[in-house]
């Protein structure tokens, strides 16, 4: 006779709660021998790592009433806004564009967190070295609970939640699927990530709602130790480099970086308004304000890169084709967390000054 269902079967989710892509991939699991590396730059960003940990559950103050239809940014910058696509909606369109517009742009971080915590979690298996892995563990942690706030946030207070976006999950792919380690690096650490902390920087500085902002500058602390940890690990390792194996690297960063300059553009949500698509991607590529955006979004990626010694004759001639060489003389993540370390040892010093004091 069929069992009776009960309430605590009715508040079980299924087992696979939604669909799920899965990507191919083959690495080797470095489980090393020694654990001679204890000792450098790593284990600084570790502990400082471990003492940063924050709790979006307690920390933000999810009270905040937020209203999704009321834009985040001015209206100005949308990029149709004047236009006769702009013009042609009704009252009520406009405001369900910009419900849609902050609803694509969240759910891209939410989806780009989720890649960083999978690719974080491949590192620390396969990197070699030892501080490396411990670091690494710790961004697995912090890239989960990036994926809790933003997935909170969406589901709780925006209520939409977009796919990804096509080629963005095409770089997370071929991160995801790639053999090589220091691959994985290169497409998260500086690529994404890279790409992600100047977007993070746009919502914390200019959007008008309070709780997305708090939240994305809790985010961003995390984020730039990421960044400057894949500054710090790959510079010594790409100085090893054949030509070859540098060229292939290259070939890598300008990709990757076309792809997300030309192609992360929100045809998604002008596709679910029944709008001209066409047009309305066609003059978002083209908008001045949304032109300097994405080139700003390279303002992270272009110092680093060149940090690696990765930024020669061909690779120059790309971001010159790309708009975006005018950022190389900017400070590189490493640069940027030493000033940041030294002032967290500041602080950790007249800390201990204080208990040693009590004591
Ligand atoms: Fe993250
Ligand atoms: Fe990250």
């Amino acid at each position: 006779m069929p069992r009776e269902e009960t309430i605590a079967d009715q508040n079980t989710p299924p087992l696979v709660a939604r669909a799920f892509d899965s990507v191919a991939h083959s690495y080797d699991s470095a489980f090393l021998a020694d654990y001679d590396h204890l000792r450098g730059d790593l284990v600084r960003l570790y502990r400082m790592a471990k003492q940063a940990q924050w709790d979006g559950e307690t920390y933000l103050d999810w009270s905040i009433d937020v209203d999704p239809e009321k834009p985040f940014f001015p209206v100005e910058e949308t990029a149709i806004s004047g236009t006769s696509h702009w013009t042609r909606l009704t009252e009520r369109e406009k405001v369900q564009l910009n419900h849609e517009s902050i609803a694509w742009t969240l759910s891209q971080f939410l989806h780009g967190e989720q890649g960083a915590l999978l690719a974080t979690a491949q590192i620390v298996d396969s990197v070699p070295n030892i501080d490396a892995k411990l670091y690494a563990a710790t961004q697995v942690m912090d890239e989960a609970r990036h994926v809790e706030v933003y997935d909170r946030y969406l589901h709780e207070k925006i209520e939409i939640v977009y796919p990804i976006n096509p080629e963005l999950k095409i770089l997370l792919d071929q991160v995801l699927s790639d053999s090589r380690w220091d691959m994985k690096y290169l497409g998260m650490q500086i690529l994404v990530e890279g790409l992600a902390l100047a977007a993070f920087q746009t919502m914390r500085d200019y959007s008008t709602e309070p709780l997305i902002k708090e939240l994305t500058a809790m985010v961003m602390k995390d984020e730039s130790r990421h960044v400057a940890f894949g500054v710090l690990s790959l510079k010594d390792y790409y100085r090893e480099l054949s030509e070859a194996e540098v060229d292939e690297r290259v070939e890598f960063v300008y990709e990757g970086c076309r792809l997300m300059r030309d192609r992360l553009l929100q045809r998604e949500v002008y596709e679910k308004m029944g709008m001209d698509v066409e047009a309305c991607v066609e003059i978002e590529y083209h908008d001045q304000m949304s032109k300097t955006f994405r080139r700003a979004m390279f303002s992270k990626i272009v110092p680093n890169v060149k940090k690696l010694g990765l930024l020669n004759d061909k690779l120059r001639r790309g971001f010159e084709e790309l708009d975006i060489l005018e950022f190389e003389n900017m400070p590189s993540s490493e640069e940027e967390f030493a000033d940041s370390a030294a002032l967290v040892n500041e602080y950790n010093t007249e800390a201990q000054a204080e208990t040693s004091l009590v004591a």
